[in-house]
Formats: structure tokens, C-alpha cells, sequence
């Protein structure tokens, strides 16, 4: 037979996959190491089983003990998994820039999460720093791993993903990125790599809003550099015991956009749904690797969630649309069509004493199926569509020596010349089947369904 006994027994081991599209004409062979195929999803289900073991070898984490750790709620499931396995309760304090889901998923798994205000500073007690590091005080019998200053998050990655990059590349990686967060990631991974090969690179992704950079370059631990953001899991307004530069080559800064713009890349043009900061890995990684990487390099970029997390974020495109991180499709404008008429003959209409059966002919001489109606004095009174003329006709074919007001619809209604096509479809589909608009000469045009589906299929 072939199973586990435990699910934890499955974390680890995961895929290299090529990237063969959003790297397109870039040197090299780029992999990503896909970390959602871990049991919770992520690459923190190797340093939740690896602070959890180094804590019940050194007797700090005894039976029936209380996890307690402060995450951005990718360690919180792993630890929820580990504990769940080995019979620990949970205690997890979190950020409220998360996103609900990871909120959820924790609670779903038997954790007790406690969510604390994102912009104080970490010593504020409000923080989900401090609120973990008080729990730990208060509650017997308790473990708080501390994923910033535990060095079994290090130690995690390099027993387990660099041993697992260095064998699958067989040894021909060349340059190694990943997201920087705790720091155990990347300096975990880069140690174990550059024992192998010291000319192997590391690339760390960043994000704007993080003192990382700034320290890896000057030294200097500036406070300007810190202010909110919203990508999750990477960054930080603290220097993490696990964060060694020395394992860094390179630190790369990515803005909240890209990185949510590429992970939705990833998963349209990869198939792979990914979580925000793979986004930011991706395009941090990418555009170093198009300034250095030559034909035969090797690249790995570590993916460390799944997109599920992000859901009502970076997956949902009126959250991106809020927060300008996706351009609203630019739709043509009732301007747009009018000018794309190049100088359009002048508006067709009927006058509502003219018989039906006359103004079907004038309909069908000028190919058009619906009209506005006016009066001797030209004002809009009515409109007329072949639709409502044939049912009309179906119904009494008399009619057709009948005044045409005797059948015509209310007039089509103005609107504004900037309203755009999206605009413009839902106020036909409610009104009418035309809609006319009035010039800066006063000229009056109509906008018709077909002028919509031209202008939407030629955007
Ligand atoms: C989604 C996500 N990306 C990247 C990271 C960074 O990894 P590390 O903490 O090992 O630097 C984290 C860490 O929490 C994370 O949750």
C-alpha cells in the first residue's frame, strides 16, 4: 500500500515547472518551484513542521501545548496542519490588510485567530507582534515560534528547498529568487545553494513601502522607506534575525500593481493560480533576468501560495479596478462613434402624420431599422423600429395607411456624447433600441446597437 500516515508527511517535494509565456523573449531557462502543492498550500508548511519539531526536541512545546504565532496566515497553516496532526491548539494573530479568506481558512482548520490593526508600528501593543508575544505570557503552556527570529525557518529551507532545487536543476541553477518576508526563504534556500555553487545568484523581491532594500545597499534602516502596503507576505518594517544579506546578491523592488497584475498573468497565460507575492516574484525576478541572464542560465523563482487566498483581491476586477490596479477596458466613447462615421450624413427621421406603409419604404431605402419620429416642428416625438412595425402590422395589416404615430414608441433618449459604450449598452438595453446624442453644433445623431458592437469589437 502507499500512503502517509499523516498529511504533514506529505510537505515538501514540490514541482519546478517552465514558465513558457510571460518570460517570452527573455534569455535563459526560468523554473518555478510551486509551492501551493504543499498540504495547506503554501511554503510555510515547512517551517510551521520544522519550528515545531526543533521546539518539542528542546522541550519547549509539550503535549497538549498552545501554538501561538503572529502570520501573515500562510505559517498559521501550516502550523494549524502540524498541530492539528500532533495534537496542539492554535492561538494566530494577524494583520487586517490579510484578506478574509486566509482568516477563514484558518478558523476552518481549528485555529483561534485574533486580528489586530495593520498600520501601528510592531512595538505598538496593538500589533500583531506584540499581541502574540503577550499571549505567549499568558497562556500556560504555550510555544510561540516567532517565524521572524526562529532560525528553524532558515533551517527548513535549507534541509529541504535547497536540496530539492539543487537535485531537480541537477545542479545547473544559476540564479535563485524568491520573496522576502521573514528572509527564511531566500537566505535558507541561497545558503545551502551557494555551498554548492558559490557563483549561484540570489535575487530577493522587495516590495515598495519595506526597509529591506534600502538596508542590503546603505546599511541605513530608514524609517522614510516605511509606510503601508498592500501585497502580502513580502516586505517588512522590521529586520528579521532570519534575514542574513550576506546570502542576498540582489534585492529587487516590485510595486503592489505588478505584482497583482502578473500573478493574474500566471494564471491566465500559465495555468498556474498563484498567490500575490508569486506576482511580485515573477515580475521582480523577470525583469532582473532581462538585464542579466545569458542564454544557457538557469533560473528558479520560488512560488510560495495559492491564488485562493486572493480571491476577493487580486482575482476580483472591480478590487482591481478600485485600487487602479487594472485598467478599466478604454471603451469608445458616443463621440468616438459619431467622429468614426467620418462626417455622417445628416440624422434620418420621419414625420409622425407620415403612414406606416410610407415610412417602411423610407426605412428600407436608407437600410436602417429604427427612426425617431418628429413633429412639423422637428421636435423629437416618437421613435419607430422595424420590430414594432412588423408586430403592429402582424396584428392589423390596415395599419399600414395609419398615421405613424399611432404605433411609434416614446422618442429615444439623449445622452451625453462622452458616455462610453459600457455606458452606453446598458442605457438601450433599458430604453430603447437607439439612443441619440447631441454634437457641438447642436447636430443630432443616433447611436444604434450595431454602432456598440462595432465600436466593442473594433476596441
Ligand atoms: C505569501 C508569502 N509570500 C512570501 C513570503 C516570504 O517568505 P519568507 O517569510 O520566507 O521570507 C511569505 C511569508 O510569510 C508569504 O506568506
Amino acid at each position: 500500500m502507499r500512503y502517509y500516515n499523516t498529511l504533514i508527511e506529505t510537505i515538501g517535494d514540490t514541482p519546478l515547472v517552465k514558465l513558457n509565456s510571460v518570460n517570452k523573449g527573455i534569455k535563459g531557462t526560468i523554473l518555478v518551484k510551486v509551492e501551493y502543492f504543499n498540504p495547506g498550500n503554501s511554503v510555510k508548511d515547512r517551517i510551521a513542521l520544522k519550528m515545531v519539531e526543533d521546539a518539542e526536541k528542546e522541550g519547549l512545546l509539550k503535549p497538549g501545548g498552545t501554538i501561538i504565532e503572529g502570520t501573515s496566515g500562510n505559517t498559521g497553516m501550516g502550523l494549524a496542519l502540524v498541530a492539528q496532526a500532533k495534537g496542539y491548539k492554535c492561538v494566530f494573530t494577524l494583520a487586517d490588510k490579510q484578506s478574509q479568506e486566509k482568516i477563514d481558512i484558518l478558523r476552518a482548520v481549528g485555529a483561534e485567530v485574533i486580528v489586530c490593526p495593520t498600520n501601528v508600528p510592531p512595538e505598538d501593543p496593538r500589533s500583531y507582534y506584540s499581541v502574540a508575544k503577550q499571549l505567549n505570557k499568558d497562556i500556560p503552556n504555550s510555544f510561540y515560534p516567532n517565524q521572524y527570529d526562529n532560525t528553524s525557518n532558515t533551517a527548513a529551507h535549507y534541509e529541504s528547498t535547497g536540496p530539492e532545487i539543487w537535485r531537480d536543476t541537477a545542479g545547473k541553477i544559476t540564479h535563485y529568487a524568491a520573496g522576502m518576508g521573514t528572509g527564511g526563504t531566500i537566505c535558507g534556500t541561497s545558503k545551502y545553494l551557494k555551498e554548492q555553487n558559490s557563483k549561484v545568484e540570489s535575487v530577493a523581491i522587495d516590495s515598495y513601502g519595506s526597509v529591506f532594500k534600502k538596508y542590503k545597499e546603505t546599511g541605513v534602516f530608514d524609517e522614510q522607506e516605511i509606510y503601508p502596503y498592500l501585497t502580502e507576505g513580502i516586505g517588512e518594517d522590521i529586520l528579521p534575525k532570519n534575514v542574513n544579506f550576506d546570502m542576498i546578491d540582489h534585492i529587487v523592488k516590485v510595486t503592489d500593481k505588478d505584482g497583482a497584475v502578473m500573478a493574474r498573468r500566471l494564471s491566465r497565460e500559465e495555468g498556474l493560480f498563484i498567490g500575490w507575492s508569486c506576482g511580485s516574484a515573477v515580475h521582480g525576478a523577470l525583469e532582473f533576468a532581462k538585464e542579466n541572464l545569458k542564454e544557457d542560465d538557469v533560473m528558479v523563482i520560488l512560488l510560495p501560495d495559492h491564488g485562493t487566498r486572493y480571491l476577493g483581491k487580486v482575482y476580483n476586477d472591480n478590487w482591481m479596478k478600485d485600487h487602479g490596479f487594472l485598467e478599466s477596458r478604454k471603451f469608445a466613447t458616443a463621440k468616438d462613434i459619431i467622429e468614426s462615421r467620418n462626417g455622417s450624413a445628416e440624422l434620418k427621421t420621419i414625420q409622425q402624420d407620415l403612414k406606416v406603409g410610407e415610412a417602411i419604404v423610407t426605412m428600407n431605402q436608407n437600410g436602417i431599422d429604427q427612426v425617431p419620429v418628429v413633429n412639423a416642428k422637428g421636435e423629437f416625438v416618437g421613435s419607430l423600429n422595424d420590430t414594432k412595425v412588423l408586430k403592429s402590422l402582424l396584428e392589423n395589416p390596415e395599419i399600414k395607411n395609419s398615421p405613424v404615430s399611432e404605433i411609434m414608441d416614446a422618442p429615444f433618449q439623449f445622452v451625453g456624447m462622452d458616455n462610453t459604450v459600457d455606458v452606453l449598452s446598458s442605457l438601450i438595453r433599458k430604453h430603447a433600441s437607439a439612443l441619440l446624442v447631441r454634437d457641438e453644433n447642436n447636430q443630432v445623431h443616433i447611436v444604434t446597437q450595431s454602432d456598440l458592437l462595432m465600436a466593442i469589437s473594433a476596441n
